[in-house]
């Protein structure tokens, strides 16, 4: 088991759709998985997308067992993830491991019904509300190559344009903010 490091906002991994795990591989995916695991937790995450450690498949890991709401769930592992409906919108603030210190308010659905393969190999179809279908849909972002920023409105985007080019230009390292 090991901490990877986290990619970071400006590497090109972040900005495409990921490929499909291919269902009869996903023994092999054991390691990495234990891997963003550790990542995650080094980093105070409470989700992981597999290209945020550089690895350029359709595989996320999500923690929210500290929130009471959710604290009788186990952490769960989401590989070849669909959104099948979503509901609502609401408005919160995130942040992202891949873009320290930025944090933003921006609107996301409330509930979510998705289709995932687990580590196990089986399919699940799966409502989700609340914070966790907020850390779902953020993460599924991240595996089509988009970030919580792309939904700012110009005027807001061009308050953290200069952070970003920094993050881009240093890679700069992580200071744990949640997603
Ligand atoms: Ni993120």
């Amino acid at each position: 088991m090991a901490v990877l490091p986290v990619v970071k906002y400006g590497d090109s991994i972040l900005r495409k759709k990921v490929n499909k795990v291919d269902i009869n591989e996903i023994g092999q995916l054991t390691n990495l998985i234990d891997d963003m695991f550790d990542t995650m937790y080094e980093e105070e995450g409470i989700g992981l997308a597999a290209n945020q450690v550089g690895v350029n498949l359709n595989l996320m890991i999500i923690d929210v067992t500290h929130l009471d709401e959710y604290k009788d769930l186990e952490p769960i592992v989401f590989i070849n993830t669909e959104v099948l409906q979503e509901n609502g919108s609401i408005e919160l603030e995130e942040g992202c491991l891949s873009i320290p210190e930025i944090r933003a308010t921006i609107p996301r659905a409330e509930s979510i019904v998705i289709r995932y393969i687990d580590e196990l190999g089986q399919s699940n179809t799966t409502e989700f509300n609340g914070m966790f279908c907020r850390v779902i849909l953020h993460e599924l972002d991240h595996l089509n190559g988009k970030f919580f920023t792309d939904y700012l409105s110009s005027a807001k985007r061009k308050l953290v344009h200069s952070k970003l080019l920094e993050i881009a230009e240093d890679g700069y390292p992580s200071t744990g903010v949640v997603l």
